[in-house]
């Protein structure tokens, strides 16, 4: 019956994934059964005990000792093993095992940043080694949010001033979806970001030496996509429409009203300060909402950066 496992539920990414789907499928079955049993049932005795006639008369019947301790007992069985086998399925849900790869979560409007034991940190791409398992210790810059990735079944909600955690094992390498599951405000629907599974080694490499595929790329492309990955485009646009952040189309070598009033030239080290220190030289107009990108991008990755708003003509 795996074909409809396939069909009702989406993929299995996780160890997790596969217990709560065991008792899906089970809880399925059983509810097909009665259902089949019961209308079966109900239209046997509609056409067994149909009036015959005018003088037919139904007979007095009060109860049923043995009848009703039946349909008490079963069903309270059958609720008993739904409520251990869940309970069980629930506790390894929220308890990880001691040895488990920690990785920490932040949520601020509209992004997911995450960072590894060793420092590195990425936006909108969470990358795990696969069959290990991973522990998340969330907070939330903000308002509330719900980290939630269907294919490892798991979701939990993402609050500010409280930790909360989660956890899973990947079963094979590949990418998986992930969701903010708590309406959190304008841009709820753009903290869409990726789990990516890698293999073991590749994890590793990974820590160290960041993307080899970014390595090589010129640096406007990187900076292309690196406005879309780190999360840059939820609030900068490039065609020169209003967001919470400054457009960039044509904005490089113009020059820029500052919210106390002074005004300065957008060249490489406005940009750069920008990204490191977006709120040293705030644009007039604008919130100083924008977090800082300190530490989360490499140096070649913030010159890409600047390269690409440069060339929004
Ligand atoms: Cu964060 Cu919805």
């Amino acid at each position: 019956m795996k074909w409809l496992r396939s069909v009702l539920l989406p993929a299995e990414g996780s160890q997790y994934a596969r217990q709560v789907d065991d008792l899906y499928m089970f809880i399925v079955w059983l509810s097909v059964f009665f259902f089949v049993l019961i209308a079966g049932l109900l239209a046997f005795f509609i056409w067994r005990y149909r009036r015959r006639g005018p003088d037919e008369v139904t007979p007095h019947i009060t109860h049923n000792f043995k009848l009703e301790l039946t349909w008490s007992i079963i069903p309270l069985i059958l609720v008993t093993i739904l409520f251990v086998w869940g309970f069980h399925g629930y506790v390894s849900s929220v308890v990880p095992p001691k040895d488990a790869l920690e990785i920490q979560v932040t949520a601020k409007r509209w992004l997911w940043e995450f960072e590894y034991p060793n420092g590195s940190r990425t936006i909108n791409e969470m990358r795990v080694p696969v069959g290990k398992p991973v522990k998340l210790i969330m907070s939330s810059a903000d308002v509330i949010h719900s980290f939630y990735i269907p294919s490892f079944r798991i979701k939990m909600d993402v609050l500010p001033n409280r930790y909360t955690q989660t956890w899973f094992e990947p079963l094979q390498v590949g990418t998986h979806v992930l969701f903010c599951a708590e309406y959190c405000g304008r841009a709820h629907s753009d903290m869409l970001a990726k789990v990516t599974v890698l293999s073991d080694e590749d994890y590793r490499k990974w820590l160290e030496f960041g993307d080899e595929t970014s390595e090589q790329m010129p640096l406007k492309e990187l900076g292309a996509m690196l406005h879309e990955s780190r999360g840059c485009d939820t609030c900068h646009s490039l065609d020169g429409s209003a967001g919470l952040g400054t457009s960039f189309k044509g904005v490089f070598g113009t020059r820029r009203r500052l919210a106390d009033g002074q005004s300065v030239e957008v060249d490489e080290n406005y940009l750069r300060e920008s990204i490191l220190e977006p709120q040293a030289k705030l644009a007039a107009g604008y919130q100083p909402i924008m977090p800082t990108f300190q530490g989360l991008l490499r140096e070649r990755e913030i010159s890409a950066l600047i390269e690409f708003i440069k060339a929004q003509r």
